[in-house]
């Protein structure tokens, strides 16, 4: 079962992608957190990845494209992935598209979490996360147990350099301009599955499972 998460900066793709991997026993493949990853090495490639990001730009189409190839032809993926976060734009779209049809593969469905702006900048503003474990922590829905600590490791927890009002809103005309597109594109193929994702977690998350091909397993 492959599967695509698609929504705003902020739409909860991180939170439910956890879930839906657990639950399905599939690949999660998020290109943010590969980027961050590769940032947090301080490696040239990674300063170059950190000043996209913290200018709440895209990575150029290219880079990401090679990324998820390379990523798609590990063994974990055999047995079924979820993409989230790619694709943000056309181009990786139909890069994604000839990939899968190399390998005789297809997207089985494209969930998409619906939230407004306000709501975005909200839960953006008050997210906190673990530099260590990437533990994601939000100071309102999901506080810590202790205050300024991880849950999972105890490191101290930190705002993510994109997360201050005028990058949320940057990355937010990025999501209109170049990813919202995609919306359209998957609706045309009969794929698209959208769900309000402004209600608590578990609800979000129950819906989603009810647009998943295998859900009665
Ligand atoms: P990426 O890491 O993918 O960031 P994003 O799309 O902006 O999404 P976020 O991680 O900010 O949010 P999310 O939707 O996962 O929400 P979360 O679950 O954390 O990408 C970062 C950057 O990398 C991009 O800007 C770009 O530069 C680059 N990049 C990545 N992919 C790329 C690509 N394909 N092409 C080009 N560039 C690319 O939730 C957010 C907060 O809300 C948390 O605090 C959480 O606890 C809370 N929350 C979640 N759900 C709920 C709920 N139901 N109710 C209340 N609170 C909730």
């Amino acid at each position: 079962m492959n599967l695509i998460l698609i929504g705003p900066p902020g739409a909860g793709k991180g939170t439910q992608a956890k879930n839906i991997v657990e639950k399905y026993g599939i690949a999660h493949i998020s290109t943010g957190d590969m980027f961050r990853e590769t940032a947090a090495s301080g490696s040239e490639v990674g300063k170059k990845l950190q000043s996209f990001m913290s200018a709440g730009k895209l990575v150029p189409d290219d880079v990401v494209i090679e990324v998820v190839k390379n990523r798609l032809a590990k063994a974990d993926c055999v047995k079924g992935f979820l993409l989230d976060g790619f694709p943000r734009t056309d181009p990786q779209a139909q890069a994604l598209d000839l990939m899968l049809a190399a390998g005789k593969q297809k997207i089985d469905a494209v969930l998409c979490l619906k939230i407004d702006d306000s709501e975005i900048v909200r839960r953006l503003s008050s997210r906190r996360v673990c530099p260590s474990c990437g533990g994601s922590f939000n100071l309102v829905s999901q506080p810590p147990k202790v205050d300024g600590i991880c849950d999972f490791c105890a490191a101290k927890i930190v705002q993510r350099a994109d997360d201050n009002e005028q990058t949320i809103r940057q990355r937010l005309q990025v999501y209109h301009q170049q990813t919202s597109p995609l919306i359209a594109y998957y609706t045309k193929r009969g794929i698209l599955n959208s769900v309000d994702g402004s209600r608590a977690v578990n609800e979000v998350f129950k819906d989603l499972c009810a647009f998943i091909p295998t859900a009665g397993h």
